[in-house]
């Protein structure tokens, strides 16, 4: 049965139907749809807009409905979308009763509190997986905290650091993505119910019973906006492209170090892929395919900002194509949070590879440098003693390490003896205790602090 076959002559042509039907992806809203159903049965109960034993009629319906979807044994199918399925069902188990469901209301506020009530469901989720990731990326730092690597600018040995400051970086990034999904489902959880196709209703309905049986923190203030918003929607996508990009630049790094050229990490043979041509290989495909997928969230995400362009208020069926990139993306970006998690648990250390590499490369020169600034030497001419230390270095094919305390003071006489300490990797990495910084204690109270603010999420 259409929902609006009274005014019409002649049946939909089958291809119409077919092009116009979104049940086959809008069926993923099913319970969100009838949960929002009984609210709606229940308040219209309560302001006796419908009897009190009408409303109950209705709501028994709805829940047995909703038990036979739950065991399998009814079909969502055969009708346009998820909405019209229910209502259509309702109406076989009830009769002309169920037709009293849609009073005070239209497909339009009814499809914008039902992909709200799922978006805030999946801001949830999102939320629970990138919590999941944050402590392992914590417990991965913590497993650093002894090790020091090489950092990088410009992908150029830069300065030593504690190990565990690479991984605590990430965690940062998706603490700030914790925060903003937080921050993004306030925004989801108003509710649309009630304002009807696009004008508010002439019934007495009460918007807040029926906002609070949904936990809702309270209804969209207009109706025209209330139907035709969908920031909500883009906000998620957004969101989860930000967490793509993050996890993106974790894979590449990832990549890189487990190189045999780099050869700091290694991923275990259980998250690790073969070549059917070439026995040596142990190839990187999971962080190389959440890379990849990074681009697939991205394109979802400019499908809608695209879809909502220019959109004349308030309901256009343009709206309808706001779920299947959104259920894609929101598939991709949980994946890919939770095997990072779980891949991340199997990257083991190679500590002696780390320290070597953290010492090669004059890694160590802006110690020397800070040095000699600390002696007085103004920095800007310690920073071209140094220069000139490291052509030297270069030219004789020795190293900071190699060189005498009698070679550097022959630099500057402010060189003390002490000098030959100073340019170790780990008492370089040491030295950095800044706040924030990457010695191994700034590092451990970095982890405390990501650990403090984690849990101020629920
Ligand atoms: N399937 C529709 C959608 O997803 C439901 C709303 C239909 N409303 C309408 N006025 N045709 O947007």
């Amino acid at each position: 049965m259409k929902l609006w076959e009274g005014r019409f002559d002649a049946p939909t042509a089958k291809n119409a139907d077919i092009f116009n039907d979104s049940l086959p992806f809008d069926k993923k809203l099913w319970a969100v749809d009838i949960t929002a159903s009984l609210a709606h049965a229940a308040m219209l109960g309560c302001c006796g807009i419908i009897s009190g034993e009408e409303a109950k009629d209705i709501c028994d319906g709805l829940s047995s409905i909703a038990e036979d979807i739950n065991c399998g044994k009814l079909e969502i199918e055969g009708a346009e979308d998820i909405h019209s399925f229910v209502e259509n069902e309702l109406v076989k188990r009830i009769g002309d009763t169920g037709k009293k469901l849609h009073t005070a209301r239209s497909r339009n506020d009814q499809v914008a509190t039902d992909f709200r009530l799922y978006v805030r469901g999946s801001f949830d989720n999102l939320k629970d997986s990138l919590k999941n990731l944050i402590e392992a990326l914590v417990q991965k730092a913590t497993e650093g905290l002894k090790a020091i690597m090489p950092g990088y600018t410009h992908l150029r040995k830069a300065q030593p650091m504690c190990a565990g400051h690479f991984f605590n970086a990430y965690a940062e990034m998706f603490l700030r993505d914790l925060d903003r999904a937080d921050d993004s489902r306030r925004r989801c959880n108003i509710m649309p119910l009630g304002s009807g196709a696009l004008a508010g209703t002439s019934y007495p309905i009460d918007r807040n019973i029926t906002c609070e049986l949904l936990e809702f923190d309270g209804p969209c203030a207009n109706s025209l906006d209330g139907v035709s918003d969908r920031d909500f929607v883009a906000e998620y996508l957004f969101d989860a492209s930000l967490t793509m990009a993050h996890l993106s630049r974790l894979c590449e790094d990832l990549i890189l170090y487990t190189t045999e050229e780099f050869g700091y990490f290694e991923i275990a043979d259980e998250y690790s892929t073969g070549s059917s041509i070439m026995p040596q290989k142990k190839n990187p495909d999971i962080p190389e395919l959440i890379r990849g997928k990074t681009g697939r969230v991205y394109g979802h995400l400019f499908a809608l900002l695209t879809t909502i362009k220019a959109l004349p208020l308030a309901y256009d069926k343009d709206l309808q194509e706001d779920k299947e990139g959104f259920f894609d993306a929101e598939k991709q970006v949980i994946n890919c949070l939770d095997i990072m998690a779980e891949m991340l648990g199997a990257i083991t250390f190679d500590t002696a590879r780390m320290a070597k590499a953290a010492e090669s490369e004059f890694c160590c020169a802006t110690d020397v440098a800070d040095y000699l600034a600390k002696k007085g030497v103004p920095f800007r001419t310690a920073h071209a003693i140094t220069g000139k230390i490291v052509r030297s270095c270069i030219e004789k094919g020795t190293t900071l390490q190699k060189m005498k305390y009698e070679d550097y003071a022959a630099f500057a006489p402010q060189f003390g003896e002490d000098i030959t300490a100073i340019v170790k990797a780990k008492a370089c990495a040491q030295a950095r205790n800044s706040f924030g910084g990457a010695s191994p204690s700034s590092v451990k109270e970095n982890i405390k602090s990501i650990q403090k603010r984690l849990r101020q999420y629920r």
